[in-house]
């Protein structure tokens, strides 16, 4: 169960668990200096070895006259070097090692020595404590019959003099928390319960937060000629959905920022079927939509001075007697005509009309599509960068500068006119797959053709938004990848 957080100036409280910190040379601050008076404490820390090393913890047994039910030393590390991910993995760290115990204080101060005073730790570090617990402290657990009710509701109060403005970042930034557990609930959620319908529902529910959402039903799409999502579409009795949202925070004048989502539901490969083993991660083919679903709630919940516009796009590809061929030829909403050459390259296909809709309705000022795109990013970068394609310079550094402010990281891909040649066809405009070489790179080539000369980012997410390894901050199997990421993208370089 998430943890209530709260923020507090008042003095050490003398129940409960107490958590201090120590620094690199093991010194404490006031709190843990306070509770250092016979030198047990200093000795107990000693005697463990334990040198305040970053993330590290040490449980000290309490004094036989003190009500304390536990105390844990956090070792902050150097403290000159702490940077905002620092202070979410540690907030993440402390929260792991608090999960049992129902009344936590965290003593927030800057270890400086016995005598002197602790320097105060600033109202951004606070509050990224606080963030860094609560994701941390996700778990998707709704289908276990058996778990669920067990653990004790907790409230883990950060004492600090920063409070009252922490609990104000607080304030506004809970909503973003939110969106990126939003986003990893989407994904972790099984395709017999989150099918393209049902995704849509859900993507009704912002306009609770004040969002104006529109969903495109089959028909709807069909009067807009988008073959190419349709054509995927056709192997599956899931009819597809495309839900339109809008979050109208900036001038009423304002050009919108646009994020666009791959959402396919589940993705068997089609008639170019996938192997049997692992395929169950398909779940997560709708990671991109996830994440844009999760930034429009972050944009909405914080009240965002800007007007952003999220597509999400939700196809089912299945294999089925009236699924589409590989040789099928499609014409796209952009009329431009398609050779789908493997149906298993069919996130392309679902954006390809999507990205063309957007920028067609919307004229925004930069396109932003997120989508699990190809098995290559893996090969390519692992599980630590998204894949960066962009037909602007501009953008594609707010976006790394985004990233590393995040720690949701990207890295950036070549898009050339020879690689561009990879994707022509004979029999039509195009083809959907490029040879067998430089297979994330053909798949951003192919996306490009459909955004004309609109600023445009392609962050290719498969290996990001799901499986990647766990920190501090993310115990799921799904991150949320793209949340935090966009949402900074959007504080730091579009808001008025
Ligand atoms: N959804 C997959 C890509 C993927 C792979 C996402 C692994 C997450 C983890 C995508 O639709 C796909 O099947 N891509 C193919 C493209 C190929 C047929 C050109 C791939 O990567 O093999
Ligand atoms: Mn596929
Ligand atoms: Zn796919």
């Amino acid at each position: 169960m998430m943890p209530t957080i709260k923020f507090t100036a008042a003095a050490m409280p003398a129940k409960g668990t107490l958590v201090v910190f120590a620094d690199g040379d093991n010194k404490l601050g006031a709190a843990g200096n306070a509770l250092d008076k016979s030198g047990a404490l200093t000795k107990a820390i000693k005697a463990a070895g334990f040198k305040g090393g970053f993330g590290k913890t040490l449980d000290i047994l309490t004094p036989r006259d003190s009500d304390l039910d536990r105390m844990i030393v956090v070792g902050l590390g150097d403290v000159k070097k702490l940077t905002e991910f620092h202070w979410l993995r540690l907030g993440g760290r402390i929260r792991a090692s608090v999960a049992g115990n129902v009344k936590v204080a965290v003593m927030v101060e800057l270890p400086q020595g016995e005598g002197k005073k602790s320097p105060s730790v600033g109202a951004k570090n606070c509050l990224d404590l606080g963030v860094g617990a609560r994701l941390a402290s996700y778990r998707f657990d709704r289908y276990k019959t058996k778990k669920r009710s067990r653990s004790k509701p907790q409230t883990l109060t950060l004492h600090a003099k920063s409070a009252s403005a922490a609990k104000k970042l607080w304030d506004g930034q809970e909503g973003v928390s939110d969106g990126v557990m939003l986003a990893r609930d989407l994904v972790n959620e099984p395709a017999n319960i989150l099918t393209p319908k049902d995704f849509a529902k859900r993507a009704m529910q912002l306009k609770k937060l004040g969002c104006a959402v529109e969903v495109l039903d089959e028909k709807a799409m069909k009067a807009l000629k988008m073959e190419a999502l349709l054509g995927v579409a056709r192997g599956s009795r899931n009819p597809p959905r495309m839900a339109i949202i809008q979050w109208k925070g900036g001038a009423s004048k304002e050009r919108p920022v646009a994020f666009v989502g791959k959402g396919v539901t589940f993705d068997t490969g089609g008639i170019s079927l996938k192997p049997a083993g692992g395929m169950e991660d398909m779940k997560g083919d709708m990671g991109g939509a996830a994440a844009v679903a999760g930034l429009m709630h972050a944009l909405a919940a914080r009240k965002a001075k800007v007007n952003a516009v999220g597509i999400i796009a939700m196809v089912e590809n299945m294999p089925d007697g009236d699924a589409q061929r590989p040789g099928d030829i499609v014409k796209s909403m952009s009329g431009q005509t398609i050779e789908v050459l493997n149906t298993d390259a069919e996130g392309r296909l679902v954006l390809a009309d999507a990205l063309w809709h957007c920028n067609k309705k919307f004229k925004p000022k930069f396109m932003i599509n997120l989508a699990t795109l190809t098995g290559a990013i893996l090969v390519a970068l692992g599980n630590q960068h998204a894949g960066l394609f962009s037909n602007n310079d501009e953008l594609s550094e707010q976006l790394s500068a985004a990233g590393l402010d995040t720690n949701e990281k990207v890295w950036r891909m070549p898009l050339t006119p020879e690689y561009d040649k990879l994707i022509d066809s004979k029999n039509a405009d195009m083809k959907n797959i490029g040879g067998r070489y430089a297979g994330s790179i053909t798949a951003g080539q192919f996306l490009q053709r459909f955004v004309g000369k609109t600023p445009w980012a392609h962050l290719d997410v498969a290996g990001t938004a799901m499986a990647s390894p766990q920190t501090e901050i993310n115990k799921s199997w799904a991150s949320g990848f793209g949340v935090r990421l966009l949402d900074r993208l959007v504080a730091d370089n579009y808001e008025s």
